[in-house]
Formats: C-alpha cells, sequence, structure tokens
C-alpha cells in the first residue's frame, strides 16, 4: 500500500536495462512503481544504441564475412556475396523496435507508470519530470552512462566522420579506411563490424596491450586472432587531436610515453576510450549527494546511498559497465526496498565480447589470482586447453582460441575462468553457476558434458589443472 504523503512508492529514474527491471521487480513485489526516462523509448543505452543493435550488425557481419572470407566455401556453399547495407541497417532498426517494445509492454503488464521526460531531483522524494512534479517514498537512480569525450577530437555523429558507438553504428557507407581509438570492448566489436564489411580497420590503443581488465594470455591471444583478420594495431599510442576537412580526418598520434608525432588519415574515425555516468543535470546538489572523482554515485552493498530514500545502481554506480550488472542490481534494488534480502555477487560477474570468436571471463585473471595469494605463482594452478583439441570447434573449422581455468593449488578452488572460442559468451554461463557454488577444479572435470559441444574445452580445461587432459 502507498504512504500517502507520496504519489509512489518507488520511482526509478531511467529505463535502461537497471532501471525498467528494478521497476518490474518493484510492481511485482506489489510496490506502486513509476520509471522516469528521457529517452523516446525504454531500454536505455542497451537497447536503443548498445547491446542490441552492436549485436544486430556482428551478428549480420558474421555471415558476409564468413560468405566472403572462403569459410562458407570451404563447407561446400559457393556464393557471391553482395552487401545491401540498408537492409542491414533496417534488420537492427527492426531488433531495437521490437524490443524496446517489448518493454513498453512490460510497463504496462506490470502496472509501471512511465514518466516521459528527464528527472532533476527538487528534494530526496521529489523529482520534477517535465512539467509534472512526482512524489516517492523512495527513489532509484539508474541514469546510466554515456560516451566519454577525447580532447581535441570533435565527435559529430551526423557528418559520419568522426563517431561515437552510436554514429558508428549508423554508417550510410563502408567507410575505406576506419581508425578506431581505444582497443577496448566497443573497438574491438565495431571494428570488427566494420572490418567484416569491407573496411581497413587501425586500432589505436593507450597501453601496451588491448582489452584491459582481461586475463594476460587471453588480451595477447585476442590481439593475434584480429590481427590475421585484419586489424592493424598500434598499442602504445595516444590520439593528440583529429582535424576534418570535408570527408577526410587526419589524426595526430604520437607514443604514449612522449616522442614525435605523426599524422594518420582516415575517411572514420570511431572514439571508443570509455564511457561515464550520467549525472549532469539530475539535480544532485538538491540532496546534497556528491559524487566520487570519476563521477560515479557511490552506494553500500544494498544500494544506498548516502541520502536516506535514494539508491543508485547500474552505470552510474562503480563496478564494469555491463547491461547484466545492471539488470541484477536492478532486481536486489528492488527487493531491499520492499524489505528483502536483495544480493549481487560482484566477484562473479560475466563479460564477454561479440567478435568472432567471442572472447568471456569470469572471476580473477591470472595476474589478479597471483597478487591476491601474495606474488606466490605456486599458489595458483592454471589448466589450458586449446580449441584445436576440441572436436566440434576442429569439424566446424573453428580452431582459435582456448579455455583457461585458474584455481587455487591448496583447495584446488576455481577463482577464474577465461575463454576465447566462437560461442565462449554462452560457455561462460556454465563457469559462473559453478563458481557461485564454490567449484572445484575437479567438479568441473568430473561433469559429464555433451559431446560434440564447445564445452568440453571447459572441462578439458579444468582437468588440465591437475595435468591431465585428454585431447591434447
Ligand atoms: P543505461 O542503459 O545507460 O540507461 C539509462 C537511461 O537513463 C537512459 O535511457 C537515459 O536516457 C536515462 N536517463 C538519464 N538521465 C535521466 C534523467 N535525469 N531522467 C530520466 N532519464 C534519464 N553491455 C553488455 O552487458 N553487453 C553488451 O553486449 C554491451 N554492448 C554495448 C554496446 C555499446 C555500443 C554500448 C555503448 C554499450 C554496451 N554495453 C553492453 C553496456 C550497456 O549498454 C550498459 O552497461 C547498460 O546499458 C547500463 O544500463 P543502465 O540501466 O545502468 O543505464
Ligand atoms: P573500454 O574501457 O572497454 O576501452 C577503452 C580503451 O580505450 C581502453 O583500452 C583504453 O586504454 C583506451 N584509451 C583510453 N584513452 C585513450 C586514448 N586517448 N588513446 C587511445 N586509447 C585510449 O571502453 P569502450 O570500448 O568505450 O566501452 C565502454 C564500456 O561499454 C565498457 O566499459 C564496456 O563495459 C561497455 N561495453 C560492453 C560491451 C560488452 O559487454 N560486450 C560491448 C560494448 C561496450
Amino acid at each position: 500500500m502507498t504512504d500517502h504523503n507520496y504519489d509512489y512508492d518507488v520511482l526509478v529514474i531511467g529505463a535502461g536495462p537497471g532501471g525498467y527491471v528494478a521497476a518490474i521487480r518493484a510492481a511485482q513485489l506489489g510496490l506502486k512503481t513509476a520509471c522516469a526516462e528521457g529517452r523516446e523509448t525504454l531500454g536505455g543505452t542497451c537497447l536503443n544504441v548498445g547491446c542490441i543493435p552492436s549485436k544486430a550488425m556482428l551478428h549480420a557481419s558474421e555471415y558476409f564475412d564468413a560468405a566472403k572470407n572462403g569459410a562458407m566455401k570451404e563447407l561446400g556453399i559457393d556464393v557471391e556475396p553482395k552487401l545491401n547495407l540498408e537492409q542491414m541497417h533496417a534488420q537492427r532498426r527492426d531488433a531495437v523496435k521490437g524490443l524496446t517494445g517489448g518493454i513498453e509492454f512490460l510497463f504496462k503488464k506490470n502496472k509501471v507508470d512511465w514518466k516521459k521526460g528527464y528527472a532533476t531531483f527538487q528534494d530526496a522524494h521529489t523529482v520534477k519530470v517535465g512539467d509534472e512534479t512526482v512524489t516517492a517514498k523512495d527513489i532509484v537512480i539508474a541514469t546510466g552512462s554515456s560516451v566519454t569525450p577525447l580532447p581535441g577530437v570533435e565527435v559529430d555523429n551526423d557528418k559520419h566522420v568522426v563517431v561515437d558507438s552510436t554514429g558508428a553504428l549508423e554508417l550510410p557507407q563502408v567507410p575505406k579506411k576506419m581508425v578506431v581509438i581505444g582497443g577496448g570492448v566497443i573497438g574491438l566489436e565495431l571494428g570488427s563490424v566494420w572490418r567484416r564489411l569491407g573496411a581497413e580497420v587501425t586500432c589505436v590503443e593507450f597501453l601496451d596491450e588491448i582489452l584491459p581488465g582481461m586475463d594476460g594470455d587471453i588480451r595477447k591471444e585476442a590481439r593475434k586472432i584480429f590481427k590475421k583478420q585484419g586489424i592493424e594495431f598500434k598499442l602504445s599510442t595516444k590520439v593528440t587531436g583529429v582535424t576534418v576537412k570535408g570527408k577526410t580526418a587526419t589524426l595526430t598520434l604520437e607514443p604514449a610515453a612522449g616522442g614525435d608525432a605523426e599524422t594518420m588519415e582516415a575517411d572514420c574515425v570511431l572514439v571508443s576510450i570509455g564511457r561515464k555516468p550520467n549525472t549532469d543535470g539530475l539535480g544532485l546538489d538538491a540532496i546534497r549527494l556528491e559524487t566520487n572523482k570519476r563521477g560515479q554515485i557511490e552506494t553500500d552493498h544494498d544500494f544506498r546511498t548516502k541520502v536516506d530514500g535514494v539508491w543508485a545502481i547500474g552505470d552510474c554506480v562503480p563496478g564494469p559497465m555491463l547491461a547484466h550488472k545492471a539488470e541484477d542490481e536492478g532486481i536486489a534494488v528492488a527487493e531491499n526496498i520492499a524489505g528483502q534480502t536483495g544480493i549481487v555477487n560482484h566477484a562473479i560477474i560475466p563479460s564477454v565480447v561479440y567478435t568472432w570468436p567471442e572472447i568471456a571471463g569470469v572471476g580473477l585473471t591470472t595476474e589478479e589470482a597471483i597478487e591476491k595469494m601474495g606474488g606466490d605463482k605456486k599458489a595458483v594452478k592454471v589448466g589450458k586447453f586449446p580449441m584445436v583439441g576440441n572436436s566440434r570447434a576442429k569439424t566446424n573449422h573453428d580452431p582459435d582460441g582456448f579455455v583457461k581455468v585458474i584455481a587455487e593449488a591448496e583447495s584446488d578452488k576455481v577463482l577464474g575462468v577465461w575463454a576465447i572460442a566462437v560461442p565462449a559468451g554462452t560457455m561462460i554461463a556454465e563457469a559462473a553457476v559453478a563458481m557461485e557454488f564454490g567449484t572445484t577444479s575437479e567438479d568441473i572435470a568430473y561433469t559429464c558434458h555433451a559431446h560434440p559441444t564447445h564445452s568440453e574445452a571447459m572441462k578439458e580445461a579444468a582437468m588440465a589443472v591437475q595435468g591431465k587432459p585428454i585431447h591434447v
């Protein structure tokens, strides 16, 4: 029952995977709920300009690439592919429309009121959304994130020359030469899309290796595979400026450690150097809520901020900026508001790069595991199994990659699992469930895995922790 002093029990600000899930779960728990969203459609970054449209382009371009690079010919299918980019974009827009409309349906089904507009705090229980003032006993901030700008580089998505991830999803033509600034998840996914469709792609990365945060072996192997596919890399290099003349961009590059500058031309530049939390314009001053140095809103384990009745989840709080992390926090925050115990195990959040092959991991990297053991390498055991030894991967002509299981030597408890394999994103779910139950490598090794599946490589990597895989 609603507290009579407020319009709603719960108001969620932002309808991305964090916010819309929080709103639906709050409503399911019997709380009168509204969700404010400024975008014209629900679903946030993820459904509108992130996970879903990027996967639509990745999926379609995978087929094109397989037809063009001879992979289909090898299977006995002779095709001469012709790109219909307009149709590829149309199917992407269709996927987005279907899924964002689906959230609208779920809001209606669960009786969540959508307040259309950007919300600004008036006090801890009151926000303004457009002309409307809405009050709620509890308010959840789920405002997500947006692109981090690069000083000296002006993004103009409409001109299609210097773009961010949103612009890179919408290019009306395949660029001849594309430079991706940042060898992170967006750069590699969207760089792969346009490379497959015919662009020459160069990735400029500030650090000495791509995919920071992932396991060291995985980072090296991933770069080798992308290079084989035709992506060029300039590591330990920073972009200090981009000038545009007509349809050509000229980039100025410098060694990250300092040194002589060089220039490079491209007809498309993708800026993908990270994302920053959305907190500007939210009126946090009105409730005296400060952000940390990275602009994030800090919370406790229950997702409570320092202000009573105000909670925060998703990309605008610390932790990986991932849709499934935001969703799980959405469920947990709603359960906590309803007086239940909502928990997210932040140590076990899988991450996946949806390239070909996919790259996935959960838990600690080898480097983190050794550090956790006080730098003692012998305290950590690693089992590795190459996909070339997996019958299904070999039969499907996809031998690239490996699975790696990292365990504590003494207890055999699994600390992390990493994989490069065509379906690594799906395979990693097994590792996440097993780790959630405190698995040992032996538990995985003695669990029967269906044959022939790529997942057998997970079992073999676990067997390799004890030095006894069968198929290598
Ligand atoms: P968001 O999805 O950003 O949603 C926040 C919403 O709040 C937005 O719709 C915004 O309009 C709204 N909002 C902001 N301020 C206000 C306000 N004051 N009032 C009202 N509304 C407001 N993650 C994955 O896990 N897998 C992927 O494959 C993946 N692919 C991605 C691809 C790209 C190109 C990008 C950019 C991101 C990708 N991500 C992926 C990351 C994922 O999109 C985010 O982690 C996720 O969307 C975060 O969810 P959220 O609910 O915290 O915020
Ligand atoms: P990112 O943080 O993944 O990678 C950014 C990269 O840019 C880093 O490698 C960094 O070292 C590099 N960089 C930073 N400044 C630079 C500079 N001046 N010059 C050259 N390189 C520089 O960020 P990205 O790719 O923009 O993605 C943002 C977020 O979106 C990620 O945190 C990710 O979690 C999320 N995302 C997730 C996806 C998935 O789960 N599959 C897909 C796409 C995005």
